[in-house]
């Protein structure tokens, strides 16, 4: 074989072998489950034990033994155990009822995960939509079957679509008929500010097409849980279990709240309106709602929850 053919025979060799591992990095890519949705089993994990049923259903159908692996990587369990498991309660019951009380037939939840916001709302007769990237939502949607009969199946469609593609919400929210209400629990801190901004810009389209309101704790994330923390410790306890608690999900999602979070909820507001959205911050909850969580508090304790039920820790956003 000549120099020259040897050379064209390499040469061929090297573009095939970087092309493979192109092909192969991008099934990686796709397949592989990022940091950030490792945080959805944290939430499903405590949104259990709290003792919200229907996350003990959608926990035995993911595996008991998967969702128990976010307990080992907590530190300090005991410690962030009480309020964590009220913030997530908290953040999941108060969309729940903000979607029930106002009647709305059909639920977009962006960023789903392991959310088993879709069994509550299909067992009260409302549709269901949820989006998330392509790992969860394939977990999540073969799980369904498990927890829910065929006629309420009927009423729940989990669809990947990252929350920063627009084209990609709008396919999704067109599944549903009628206004829209979009919730969102635990992504907006993930999220970059430019990221940030394409998601309210996707949810303004939909709100604009379908008609509804989206609403989020998300903005009032740090807030929450501090307010949760001083519902279960002292004042001085409550800062140092908020910091730990908010360390443990930056380190599972390898993210920075100090830059994903607006210095006051002001910035968050101009934000939002620079969007072309309205807000209103609203209580987190306007009806008498028991709290699973709450079974172990002592009178004090029971005495600041009912505070913190009032807290405008909710962002009622819409276009008009
Ligand atoms: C803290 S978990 C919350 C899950 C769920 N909402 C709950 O409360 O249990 C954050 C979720 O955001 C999802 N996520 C992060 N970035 C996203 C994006 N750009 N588009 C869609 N989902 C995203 C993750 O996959 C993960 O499921």
């Amino acid at each position: 074989m000549s120099h020259e053919t040897k050379r064209y025979f390499i040469g061929r060799l090297l573009i095939f072998a970087l092309l493979l591992c192109a092909v192969c990095g991008n099934v990686y890519a796709e397949d592989s489950m990022r940091p950030v949705s490792y945080t959805a089993y944290t939430s499903l994990y405590w949104l259990r034990e709290a003792g919200v049923p229907e996350a003990a259903e959608f926990s035995n159908a993911i595996g008991d033994n998967k969702v128990s692996l976010a307990k080992n990587a907590i530190p300090n369990y005991d410690e962030l155990a009480p309020v964590n498991k009220l913030y997530i309660e908290m953040r999941y019951a108060a969309l729940n009822e903000y979607i029930t009380g106002n009647n709305y037939q059909n639920n977009f939840d962006i960023a789903c995960g392991f959310a088993p916001r879709s069994i509550a709302m299909a067992r009260q007769g409302r549709n269901f939509v949820g989006t998330d990237f392509k790992q969860s939502i394939t977990e999540v949607s073969s799980i369904v079957s498990e927890c829910v009969p065929v006629k309420q199946q009927k009423r729940i469609s989990y669809i990947v679509a990252d929350a920063t593609d627009g084209a990609g919400m709008m396919r999704a929210a067109d599944k549903l008929d009628g206004r829209i209400c979009i919730t969102m629990d635990g992504l907006m801190m993930y999220l970059s500010r430019q990221e940030q901004a394409a998601v309210l810009q996707s949810i303004r389209e939909i709100l604009k097409k379908h008609g509804g309101a989206y609403v989020t704790s998300d903005f009032s994330a740090r807030e929450f849980v501090k307010a949760s923390a001083m519902v279960v410790y002292d004042d001085t306890d409550a800062q140092r279990i908020y910091r730990n608690s908010a360390e443990m999900y930056e380190k599972t999602a390898s993210a920075d709240f100090d830059k994903a979070f607006f210095s006051n909820a002001e910035e968050a507001v101009q934000f939002i309106e620079a969007q072309g959205l309205k807000v209103k911050r609203i209580p987190l909850f306007q009806s008498p709602v028991s709290i699973y969580s709450a079974k172990a508090f002592d009178l004090e304790q029971y005495q600041k929850l009912n505070g913190l039920k009032n807290e405008l820790f909710l962002w009622e956003i819409t276009i008009d």
